[in-house]
């Protein structure tokens, strides 16, 4: 008999955030999956523990179309298909198909913040080897203003400049449970 005591408790669909270098999709993924109970898996850490290397040695050795293509194989058979709230690498969805992928596979959020915001988030830390150039702020522009597009189609948009943490978080909370809802009866 399946009672609701036997049940096991419903695991939710898979929670993507996606979105820029330093606009805190691990630092929110990490609260936010501690409140909703879901595993926190980072795309770029999940590569580097199977490739037995970081990033930036991966984009030195092989380059950026490789680590492009364990990105997609991170998303296609590499992490568990429910129960995870996945920060992905900021340049994942860029791939063709890829919002596509993510959507099939759970709820999909984009965090945004400004050029200024994603400096000053990104510049003590030098493992992001598109950053490691001579002027940060300028590649940090370009690159923003071509990814744009994608990411404002890729799910959800969350602004995260000005606002603290915790509102962030609350925001994705509700969003999450409004949309596991919906997307259970699929
Ligand atoms: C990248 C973002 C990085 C990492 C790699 C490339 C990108 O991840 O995947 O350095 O192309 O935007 P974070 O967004 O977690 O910094």
């Amino acid at each position: 008999m399946n009672t609701s005591k036997t049940r096991p408790a419903a695991v939710g669909p898979n929670l993507y955030l996606v979105g820029f270098m330093g606009t805190g999709k691990s630092t929110v993924g990490r609260v936010l999956a501690k409140r909703l109970s879901m595993r926190f898996l980072d795309s770029d850490h999940e590569i580097e523990a199977a490739q037995g290397r970081k990033v930036p040695e991966i984009f030195a050795d092989k380059g950026e179309a490789h680590f492009r293509s364990l990105e997609r194989a991170f998303v296609e058979s590499g992490h568990p298909e429910k129960g995870c709230v996945v920060a992905c690498g900021g340049g994942l969805v860029m791939q063709e198909g890829m919002i596509e992928a993510l959507r099939t596979r759970g709820i999909v959020a984009c965090l945004f913040a400004s050029a200024e915001t994603i400096l000053k988030r990104t510049s003590a830390n030098k493992n992001r080897p598109l950053l490691n150039v001579e002027d940060p702020a300028r590649r940090i522009r370009d690159l923003l203003a071509q990814r744009e597009p994608t990411y404002l189609r890729s799910g959800a948009c969350i602004y995260t400049d000005k606002r603290p943490m915790s509102d962030v978080v609350d925001h994705l909370e509700r969003f999450y449970r409004r949309e596991a809802r919906v997307f259970r009866r699929r």
